[in-house]
């Protein structure tokens, strides 16, 4: 049978009435949070009764008529680190422990979907190569005044293929059940849809002379609203529904 898979706002709340959804990680994964709240607004009634509460290190965006909540914790490295306060961490020096989420559990349970991300895992260091060379070109050799994305075939250096199929071995070899969203490629080539110039720095938009020097400040690590979050959490719908159509 043929099952649409485009997403729907109204379908996706009805999908999570009764359900609390978890976007767990960095600031990579506060864009898809906030993605998926703009994503369920044109379903919900204005002046309903809608919150976004802070309550570090959580934001919860309840959505009172479908007894749903859409909630972002902040867990860069998903197991604990020193990073782990919402607003003072370190960038710059990372310590991590390996073996223990108990600090984060306790957050964490009962949630009904739980999507875990984490960018910083990644880095090697606070200064990112945000592989402009491999853009060849661009102003100012990164993501700033970019208008197109990359033409394949392209697979980005700092995407590690072995990486991702020990990943990918690990979690098909867990007892819970865990998808693996593999959204690397199609992010990886968009570098037309970075936050660029026109972003937040330490939460606060940059002055028009900041903006005026993209070489030091453009950001080509975060994402645009609309945008690619936005395909992230169109594919996690699709991952939904074939689940929710099999109960
Ligand atoms: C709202 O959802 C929670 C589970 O997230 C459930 O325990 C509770 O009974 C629901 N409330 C109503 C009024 O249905
Ligand atoms: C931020 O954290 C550091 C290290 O834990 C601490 O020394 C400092 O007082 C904190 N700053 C604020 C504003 O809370
Ligand atoms: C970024 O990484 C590439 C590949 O390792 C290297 O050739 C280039 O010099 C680096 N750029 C900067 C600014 O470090
Ligand atoms: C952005 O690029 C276009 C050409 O693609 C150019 O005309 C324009 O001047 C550039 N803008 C800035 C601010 O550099
Ligand atoms: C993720 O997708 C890329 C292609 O887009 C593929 O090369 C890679 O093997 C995939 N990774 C996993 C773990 O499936």
């Amino acid at each position: 049978m043929f099952v649409d898979l485009r997403f729907n706002a109204l379908k996706m709340l009805e999908m999570l009435r009764d359900k609390r959804i978890m976007f767990i990680g960095d600031s990579i994964q506060r864009g898809m949070f906030e993605s998926m709240v703009c994503l369920v607004q044109s379903v919900i009634a204005d002046g309903g009764d809608h919150t976004i509460k802070r309550v570090p290190p959580r934001k919860i965006f309840r959505i009172e008529e479908f007894n749903t909540s859409i909630e972002y914790y902040w867990a860069p490295f998903m197991v604990e680190s020193i990073s782990d306060h919402a607003t003072n961490h370190t960038v710059m020096k990372r310590l991590v422990k390996l073996d223990s989420v108990e600090n984060h559990r306790k957050l964490w349970q009962g949630v009904d979907i739980l999507v875990f991300e984490s960018y910083v895992w990644w880095m090697h260091k606070p200064f990112i190569n945000a592989t402009n060379w491999e853009w060849e070109g661009g102003i100012d050799g990164n993501c700033f005044n970019e208008t197109q994305p990359v033409e394949g075939p392209y697979w980005g250096t700092g995407s590690n293929l072995e990486i991702m199929s020990i990943l990918k071995d690990v979690i098909e070899k867990l007892k819970v059940n865990v998808r693996l969203l593999n959204i690397t490629q199609l992010s990886e080539y968009r570098k037309d849809g970075h936050t660029s110039v026109y972003g937040e720095r330490r939460g606060k938009l940059l002055t028009k002379e900041e903006r005026s020097e993209p070489k030091t400040y453009a950001d080509c690590i975060h994402w645009c609203l609309p945008g690619v979050p936005d395909t992230w959490n169109q594919l996690l719908y699709a991952i939904l529904l074939q689940d929710y159509r099999n109960h």
